[in-house]
């Protein structure tokens, strides 16, 4: 079974590239290797006969023709903007890449379909996030596939435009897609402008972690191998017009979150000691939660890792690949976003 996979190169595309790999599909990663994707990170399998890479934008014209050309059997689609603040500075390229460029390759699929260019069981996955259903209490039930769409954030804003254009081309069209919505991910390749990288470079420096506001956040950590489990099993076995809830069964506190990595890296650390309390994010969502019991129930998932396993394999994957993480710190790129964010 050929794939294409969109934003390949990125964190999570990295390590599904990785496992669709290991499961023996034949991979095509299409990325514009923009600043947290990259090419090291196909490393591991630039030599493997079952891969291939394109450097393209799913915003551009050639799209349609690549399609065409490599024939796939499904498009899993995981290019996007990703980081909330930066979203908050400028959301210009999170309008145009996540709805525009989601959008030109879905058009660009159907049209395929259409002409009869795309296999009959051809199928679209669109990668989302818990971040559209919006903010909950402490008290409120986790989020279901029915909750209401309610972004509080560009970036949050610009995910569920695309998910709800990829839905009314099933209910339009036909058009043969399902949506994935998961929660925090973390693990290896993560571009380390995130919470987890950042606090372990950070920890790794003996320097301070900045911590929004109180700290008191609460988000549902998911290995990313478990979410990458469940894009495959919704490509096995999804039905097609449907979503699907990931979460890691993982709740906790932003500052809960900060104590454990600090403790598992340096148990012997005062942990408040590497706390630097900086305002609060915009619009900050409080709390993020996942019933993914219709993953469960249809697709037979469930996450395999704790957070404290998932953890400790994160650590040292960041320990082991120490020059992927300090090529990313030391770059222009990163220290210009440090500048501006905090
Ligand atoms: O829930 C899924 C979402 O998780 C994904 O859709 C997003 O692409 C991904 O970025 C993530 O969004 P968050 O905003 O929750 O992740 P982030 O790592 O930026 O922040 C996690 C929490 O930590 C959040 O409450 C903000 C807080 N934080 C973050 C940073 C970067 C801090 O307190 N300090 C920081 O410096």
């Amino acid at each position: 079974m050929k794939l294409l996979v969109t934003g390949g190169n990125g964190f999570i595309a990295t390590n599904f590239v990785k496992l669709a790999l290991n499961q023996k599909y034949e991979v095509t990663s299409l990325d514009n290797l923009s600043y947290a994707s990259s090419i090291d990170n196909h490393k591991l399998f630039q030599n493997n006969n079952m891969f291939k890479f394109i450097k393209d934008d799913i915003r551009s014209e050639e799209i349609h023709k690549i399609i065409k050309t490599g024939n796939y059997d499904a498009v899993i689609n995981f290019a996007a903007e990703t980081h909330v603040d930066r979203s908050i500075k400028d959301d210009s390229s999170f309008m145009s890449t996540n709805i525009n460029g989601t959008h030109n390759l879905i058009s660009a699929c159907r049209k395929l379909i259409v002409s009869g260019d795309l296999l009959d069981n051809f199928k679209f996955i669109q990668i989302s996030t818990d971040e559209v259903y919006g903010s909950l209490t402490p008290k409120d039930n986790p989020f279901t596939e029915m909750s209401l769409l309610k972004p509080s954030n560009p970036y949050s804003a610009s995910k569920a435009s695309a998910d709800v254009i990829a839905l009314s081309y099933y209910t339009t069209h036909k058009f043969p897609i399902i949506v994935t919505r998961c929660s925090n991910n973390y693990g290896p390749y993560q571009y380390p402008e995130k919470l987890i990288p950042l606090s372990i470079n950070k920890v790794n420096t003996h320097s301070k972690i900045p911590i929004y506001g109180n700290g008191q956040q609460i988000r549902d950590w998911i290995y990313v191998d478990d979410h990458c489990r469940g894009i495959l099993k919704t490509l096995e076995s999804g039905r097609l017009g449907e979503v699907y809830n990931f979460g890691g069964n993982s709740e906790m506190t932003n500052v809960d979150c900060l104590k454990s990595i600090i403790k598992s890296i340096d148990p012997v650390i005062n942990t408040e000691e590497l706390f630097e309390y900086v305002p609060d994010r915009p619009g900050h969502d409080v709390r993020y939660a996942i019933d993914s019991s219709k993953s469960l129930k249809e697709l037979g998932w469930e996450p395999q890792e704790t957070f404290s396993s998932g953890i400790s394999k994160t650590i040292s994957w960041y320990e082991e690949n120490i020059d992927w993480l300090r090529t990313r710190v030391n770059s222009s790129e990163y220290k210009n976003w440090m500048v501006k964010n905090y």
